[in-house]
């Protein structure tokens, strides 16, 4: 059975003082290192130093390709690691989005990100247009596959597959339980097809108007394995419940 996850994607939220009340009132039970959360870059060490209590595991939510270098603005991946994350966001529509990164850019990010030993979580998910003109699982199929280009995996855990709606992200919009299975499903046979001795057992959180109120149904199909939570994830009260379910 591939392992259930929590994650928070804080996106570009969260002042110091909340990041402190979080953690001070966050209630985890049964904590097996699977409950995650991504602040702004700037806040990890801050995350770093309140997590342990909670066994909580912080990550980025982008990084660069590259190792170092004249990048301006960019993030590199071993200085993730040297200071204690454990994972990054890749391909995050908002990403894909407003800051332009392709397919290829994921790919890039991805292997970097490994071989940096950190856990790429990478996020896939079709436009409304996309869905509306039965695109979907081409789309999704695609960036999965793109994603993938010429990486070898050693274990299961090595990497997590998001699947992020657009159209429900921020909208309060959830896919139906069904039609996140319907995706994941072939996802899980692309990924059995990629690695046949690991596939199987690869991690997918759906994302996209998670909140306590829908997660238990949602984890309720065979292909989902948890979620990558937005809004929701914010108060320790909510995200302390979606962990429970998890
Ligand atoms: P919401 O849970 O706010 O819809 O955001 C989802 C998301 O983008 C997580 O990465």
């Amino acid at each position: 059975m591939p392992k259930n996850y929590m994650i928070g994607n804080w996106k570009m939220n969260q002042s110091l003082s909340d990041i402190q009340n979080f953690f001070s009132q966050l209630k985890l039970e049964n904590n097996q290192n699977n409950f995650w959360i991504t602040p702004q870059s700037v806040h990890i060490s801050e995350c770093l130093k309140h997590a342990p209590a909670t066994g909580v595991l912080i990550g980025a939510q982008n990084c660069s390709h590259e190792d170092f270098g004249a990048f301006t603005g960019e993030i590199a991946c071993r200085s993730l690691a040297e200071i204690g994350a454990h994972f990054t966001l890749i391909g995050h529509s908002e990403r894909r989005s407003l800051y332009g990164e392709t397919d290829q850019d994921v790919n890039q990010k991805a292997k970097k990100a490994i071989s940096e030993g950190l856990i790429p979580v990478i996020c896939v998910g079709e436009t409304l247009a996309q869905r509306d003109n039965s695109q979907t699982l081409d789309v999704v199929l695609s960036q999965v596959k793109n994603a993938l280009v010429n990486i070898q995996l050693h274990n299961e855990s090595e990497i997590i597959i998001a699947y992020e709606p657009v159209w429900a992200i921020g909208t309060g919009k959830t896919a139906t339980p069904q039609q996140a299975e319907e995706v994941h499903a072939q996802i899980r046979n692309l990924l059995i097809e990629l690695y046949p001795d690991h596939g199987a057992e690869i991690s997918l959180l759906y994302g996209g108007s998670v909140k306590p109120a829908n997660i238990k149904e949602l984890l309720s199909m065979q292909n989902i394995n948890g979620g990558l939570v937005g809004g929701a994830s914010l108060k320790p009260e909510s995200f302390s419940d979606l962990c429970k379910a998890c």
